[in-house]
């Protein structure tokens, strides 16, 4: 897709799971309208692969192994794109697991504890991790689901997580009480991927 707009330029913009489908797809665009880029996932050889097709069409742009579960592979995140950079002014918390499609009361503790900790936990504890490096005007997408408002039985307590996300953006103290002086939204992936124009 040819983009014109530059509105990002100057501006850096790191990415959970972006190694493939729709992280890849945000921080493509993101890095096509100016953003110098961090991608990242929970595998080198995806980390390697994307920074590479991502250079090749003339993006700015570095990688992190980073498995969102991980405290030191998060922390390691927000340290590359310090070192490489010097600041964040754009956070996209995109990863997502959906183990199971076992109905709610059929679900293994286990995989409630997967969904918890990748879904929502590490959205938040990713945002601790940035928080001292973002910057009045910094922006935080939380990539949610349109399952979020209305969980379906085959995606039940992956919609619910969903839900949750978007209780998290509405959170007083998230909003205004951090160092967040910018916006902090959730978004639907689909309109992620079409919604973005320059005008
Ligand atoms: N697809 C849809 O129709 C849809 C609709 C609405 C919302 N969404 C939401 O959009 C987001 C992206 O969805 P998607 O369909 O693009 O996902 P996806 O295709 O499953 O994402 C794959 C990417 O995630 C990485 N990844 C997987 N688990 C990870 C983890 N624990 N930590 C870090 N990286 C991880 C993978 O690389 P590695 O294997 O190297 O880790 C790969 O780069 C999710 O939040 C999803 O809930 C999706």
């Amino acid at each position: 897709m040819e983009v014109k707009c530059r509105r990002l330029e100057g501006k850096v913009a790191v990415v959970t799971a972006s190694t493939q489908g729709i992280g890849l797809a945000i921080a493509e665009r993101l890095g096509r309208e100016g953003a110098a880029v961090v991608v990242s996932s929970r595998k080198k050889k995806n980390v390697d692969e994307a920074v590479e097709a991502l250079r090749a069409k003339g993006i700015t742009v570095v990688g992190a192994v980073c498995h969102v579960s991980i405290a030191e592979q998060r922390k390691n995140l927000i340290d590359t794109v310090v070192k490489n950079y010097g600041h964040i002014d754009i956070v996209v918390s995109n990863a997502a697991a959906n183990p199971s499609l076992d109905g709610i009361l059929d679900m293994k503790e286990s995989v409630l504890d997967k969904l918890w900790d990748i879904n929502v936990k590490a959205s938040i504890l990713l945002l601790q991790d940035a928080a001292p490096h973002l910057q009045k005007g910094s922006s935080v997408i939380i990539i949610s689901s349109i399952t979020g408002y209305n969980p379906e039985s085959s995606l039940a307590m992956y919609g619910v997580t969903k839900t949750a996300l978007f209780g998290l953006t509405k959170e007083h103290e998230f909003l205004w009480h951090s160092p967040l002086t910018g916006y902090v939204s959730h978004e639907v992936g689909n309109w992620i991927l079409t919604g973005w124009e320059c005008a």
